[in-house]
């Protein structure tokens, strides 16, 4: 299992942070407040953010915060960063304040995503206190949610992953655009919780380098108000709303401001891996999630 604890936060950019700042409140249901050293911090539990939003441009997703449950496993996955060779940037105390942690490397996997690893969250146990009345989110040792990574360069990517970072695979979809064709893969990951996946690569390449980031609720109820405020808000739909089958997970999808999708949903499933097995799924979802209404630029 990978010393990797839990997707402690993701990094994004837009040029207007106002856009983040109302989505959040309007739309997510989340806090928010300025980040120390400039950008907006998204609280969704009693830390202090999970979602840091920086302005610069082009709109897109920055980064991803992996956090490491102890300094010693820290310093060990740094240990084996330098056994194999793989690059990476100390930063300095200016970047932990603003990250909030006591330590944290920056490197990149082979497809150029970045990755930002941490020990030591800094908490003020500050309640979640929802604009929207969300009760909570699921998060805790399991995480903000999972991330989905564009891969193109898939072989070296996977391997990273499973033998630098030191995810494990769920499992594995094949998608077939074309039945006779080539195979899409999208490899779903786990670290050490019990979330089915934190991290899925997704062979295909995305202009907002993130294909989506999934946060989760506790009940049908707030997906479907989260839906509402959604059209209020005049939010983009990417995809409707279904039941994917490897995670159970009851979701919609739509566009964020800085261009990648959210997943909004609840009942996602949690493993006990030592009784998982592995398996390849045909397809994504039980039931619904068409996401042709992305592509069709729908708004309903
Ligand atoms: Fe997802």
């Amino acid at each position: 299992m990978s010393e990797i604890r839990a997707l402690s936060y993701f990094v994004a950019q837009i040029d207007d942070l106002q856009k983040w700042r109302d989505y959040a409140e309007n739309v997510l249901g989340m806090m928010t407040s300025d980040a120390p050293g400039g950008g907006l911090y998204i609280k969704m539990d009693d830390r202090p953010f999970r979602m840091l939003v920086l302005e610069g441009a082009p709109d897109q997703y920055l980064a991803s915060g992996w956090e490491l449950a102890s300094k010693s496993a820290f310093d060990a996955m740094l240990a084996r960063l330098q056994a194999l060779d793989v690059e990476y940037r100390v930063q300095d105390a200016e970047f932990c304040r603003q990250r909030g942690v006591n330590e944290a490397v920056v490197l990149h996997d082979p497809c150029g995503n970045r990755h930002e690893l941490t020990w030591g969250y800094l908490s003020d146990c500050a309640p979640f206190v929802s604009p929207q009345g969300v009760p909570r989110f699921l998060t805790g040792d399991m995480g903000l949610g999972h991330t989905v990574l564009p891969a193109p360069n898939f072989d070296a990517c996977a391997s990273f992953y499973r033998d630098v970072l030191g995810f494990e695979i769920s499992d594995i979809f094949n998608f077939r655009p074309d039945p006779s064709g080539p195979a899409i893969r999208i490899h779903f990951l786990h670290c050490a919780n019990a979330r089915h996946h934190s991290l899925a690569i997704a062979e295909y390449d995305v202009p907002s380098k993130c294909v989506h980031v999934m946060v989760e609720v506790d009940s049908m109820t707030e997906v479907g108000r989260a839906h509402d405020r959604r059209i209020a808000q005049g939010v983009p739909l990417s995809a409707t709303l279904g039941q994917h089958l490897n995670d159970k997970m009851t979701s919609f999808y739509m566009k964020t401001p800085s261009g990648f999708d959210l997943e909004y949903g609840w009942g996602g499933l949690q493993v006990d891996w030592d009784k998982h097995t592995a398996f390849e799924f045909t397809s994504v979802s039980i039931w619904g999630h068409d996401f042709g209404v992305g592509q069709q630029g729908e708004q309903q």
